[in-house]
């Protein structure tokens, strides 16, 4: 008899999800068999959902919008160092001592800008927005040692709360990171990330114009069938690359994926399927 192994994701909504049809690919693609299923959870009702999920055999959860959080506080102590900074899980598992997270957000991030053919390596990095989105990406983007990460906010305080907190965690990038008002992001950045939820609403965002260097990227975390109007403005403004962030949701995937199964998927035929389909 074979036991097909169970993984899931779980929200609230979770119709829209992609997931399954990326484990599936990565799956197939490493020749691994198990089933990935959508989990909608009630909105009071998360604990309960992933307590029976475990129950019944089930071995990984990736954790989507409202949950992340929530799935954090339930890890207690259990917790990788990026899932503790991020202050949010994404990435479940149960070990003999209870449950385990993960946060794989901003490693997938990293994963897609390497992809893209800009090593975080010695780079000046622009993040704008001061979020969780954000949040769960400082670390992976310091310790694939970029040269300096400038924080930016419409709220500035928001980001100077944030880069305060980081840097009581990891003290040791105190000169790397920064932080300061939407116009404090002039400079010449190689890597400017949008992780702000303005694309969401086609809005604008209040940004001086910036200086790109000759081989620069501008990575937007929304992604759609169009451009997003950051990716426009930086298109313009000199930008070499524009970029939005598909790559990242199959990124995170990819880590996720390692994380449960031990091998580090390729991305790139699920990421042009993706595209199609959009
Ligand atoms: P998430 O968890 O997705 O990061 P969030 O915590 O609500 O979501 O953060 C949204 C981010 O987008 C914030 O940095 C927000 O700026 P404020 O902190 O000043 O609110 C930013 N944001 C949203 N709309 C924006 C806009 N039109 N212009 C600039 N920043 C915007």
């Amino acid at each position: 008899m074979t036991i097909t192994t169970r993984y899931a994701v779980v929200g609230n909504p979770i119709a829209h999800s992609r997931s399954p049809f990326i484990h599936h690919a990565f799956a197939e693609q490493c020749g691994i068999a198990l089933v990935y299923e959508r989990l909608l959870a009630p909105k009071d009702g998360f604990a309960a959902t992933i307590s029976d999920f475990f129950a019944a055999g089930g071995k990984g959860l990736n954790i989507t919008v409202p949950f992340k959080e929530e799935a954090f506080a339930l890890c207690e102590s259990r917790l990788s160092l990026r899932a503790r900074i991020a202050g949010a899980v994404n990435t479940l598992w149960m070990e003999e001592d209870g449950l385990h997270g993960c946060n794989s957000d901003g490693l997938g991030l990293v994963n897609d800008i390497m992809r893209l053919g800009f090593a975080p390596e010695g780079k000046r990095i622009l993040m704008v927005g001061a979020g969780g989105a954000a949040r769960g990406c400082l670390l992976p983007l310091l310790q694939a040692g970029c040269h300096s990460l400038h924080v930016v906010n419409r709220t500035a305080s928001r980001a100077e709360d944030l880069v305060t907190e980081f840097l009581q965690h990891c003290p040791e990038y105190r000169t790397q990171l920064s932080a300061g008002s939407l116009d404090s992001a002039t400079g010449n950045w190689d890597i400017v990330i949008n992780a702000t939820s303005a694309s969401l609403g086609a809005e604008r965002i209040a940004l001086p114009t910036l200086g790109f260097t000759p081989q620069s990227l501008a990575y937007d975390m929304m992604y759609g069938k169009q451009p997003t109007a950051f990716m426009l403005d930086a298109a313009q403004q000199g930008a070499s690359v524009q970029a939005d962030g598909l790559g990242m949701l199959v990124g995170q995937a990819a880590v996720s994926f390692e994380i449960w199964h031990g091998m580090l998927p390729r991305t790139e035929d699920v990421l042009d399927q993706l595209r199609h389909a959009l």
